[in-house]
């Protein structure tokens, strides 16, 4: 045992911070409760309350596979390997937080789908406040959802799920189920958004699907989002070419071939942040409904396309792998360089928010526009 018996220094102290313990709990179970005032999108009449979807029954629990320990090699694999393959078939999880009828009762434009981790708080605090704010841009609606599974441990996820729970009912933009949230687990997550979305939101005419820590450049997305037909296929982002899985065992995405005997993906994009219509969605769903799961949610997605005979397109103002800067006088984090990009990966918390604010100086003086498309 690591834990010692804490000694205390004197019983009249023990009996304060007791005392003031109960207290502080009085108080806080009588104060009237605080009511949060959700985000209301501008020109949005007033909704006193909020319409909860329809209990549905919980799944039956899903077990594991176990003949799948009869493939050869199955025991040499890593635990997230096996974990993968005993748990590959099981599709229906009891979702733990959902969000209220009216996140897409108006007409959304842009579904901001975003997978993030349970415990990534912070993150989801500062999309809330820049990038992600569900807000109206040249009058299209903008609508945020954070995709979130439940933490692997008990312990943790006791806690966890306790703050999702309080920031479904303040933000009321938390899709959670009772999955292990891992990075083998994100196709499962992808999976599942895209069967929610089928019954709940199936009219908004673009999503962006993408991770809690890229800079999304929300309004540069509808600029070019108008362009475009929903009803037509379109699925744009950083192209990814003529790779193949990853047979070194210690990669974070090693793949081996007891999960797939191909030695080539088909093309797909990074799974940092990819634009798709509401034509695509519906056909990813399909193929989803086919394909076995693939442990790399990017790759399957391509797998996805393939089967509906549909490409990915390649986006420039896309960067999940980064950005250069035009040259070495740019700082990569100059607002100016930004300004032109749809999506780029790897941000800091704190960084969004000096990003967003820097970007929305109406005095933004960049000079000679740097071409980065
Ligand atoms: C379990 O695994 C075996 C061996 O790979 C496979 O043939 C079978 O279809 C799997 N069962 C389910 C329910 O996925
Ligand atoms: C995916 O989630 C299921 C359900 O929580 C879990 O049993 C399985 O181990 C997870 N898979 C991985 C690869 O983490
Ligand atoms: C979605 O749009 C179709 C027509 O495009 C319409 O019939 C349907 O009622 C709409 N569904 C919702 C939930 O708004």
């Amino acid at each position: 045992m690591k834990c010692s018996r804490p000694r205390w220094p004197n019983k009249g102290l023990v009996l304060a911070v007791g005392a003031f313990t109960l207290l502080l709990l009085f108080s806080l179970h009588v104060s009237p409760p605080t009511c949060a005032v959700p985000e209301k999108p501008p020109g949005t009449p007033e909704t006193l309350t909020w319409t909860s979807p329809p209990a549905r029954p919980p799944p039956t629990p899903c077990h594991a596979n176990t003949s799948m320990a009869d493939l050869p090699d199955f025991a040499q694999q890593p635990q997230h390997i096996r974990n993968f393959l005993l748990y590959r078939h099981c599709r229906n999880f009891p979702q733990l937080q959902d969000v209220p009828l009216e996140k897409c009762s108006q007409p959304v434009f842009l579904l901001l789908a975003i997978k993030s981790s349970p415990s990534n708080y912070e993150r989801r605090e500062l999309l809330r406040r820049t990038w992600g704010r569900e807000r109206s841009v040249q009058g299209l609606q903008l609508r945020r959802l954070f995709l979130v599974g439940t933490d692997p441990s008990p312990h943790e996820a006791r806690k966890v799920n306790r703050l999702l729970a309080l920031e479904a009912r303040t933000h009321r933009d938390i899709l959670q189920w009772d999955f292990h949230d891992s990075f083998f687990n994100l196709t499962l997550k992808q999976v599942l958004f895209l069967q929610w979305q089928e019954t709940r939101c199936t009219n908004a005419s673009f999503v962006l699907n993408g991770d809690d820590d890229v800079f999304a450049h929300t309004e540069n997305m509808v600029s070019y989002l108008q362009g475009h037909d929903p009803d037509r296929h379109l699925f744009v982002g950083h192209l990814i070419q003529n790779v193949g899985p990853i047979r070194i065992s210690y990669s974070k995405y090693y793949v081996p071939t007891v999960v797939t005997q191909e030695e080539k993906y088909p093309p797909y994009c990074g799974g940092g942040g990819f634009l798709l219509s509401r034509f695509t969605a519906t056909a990813l769903r399909r193929a989803a409904r086919v394909l076995d799961l693939f442990p790399i949610d990017d790759v399957f997605l391509g797998m996805c396309l393939k089967l509906e005979g549909l490409k990915p397109g390649s986006h420039s103002g896309i960067r999940t792998a980064g950005v250069h800067a035009p040259s070495a006088r740019l700082s990569s984090f100059d607002p100016c360089f930004y300004r032109e990009l749809l999506l780029v990966h790897r941000f800091l918390p704190y960084e969004m928010l000096l990003m967003w604010d820097a970007l929305s100086q109406a005095d933004l003086s960049c000079g000679k526009r740097t071409q980065v498309y």
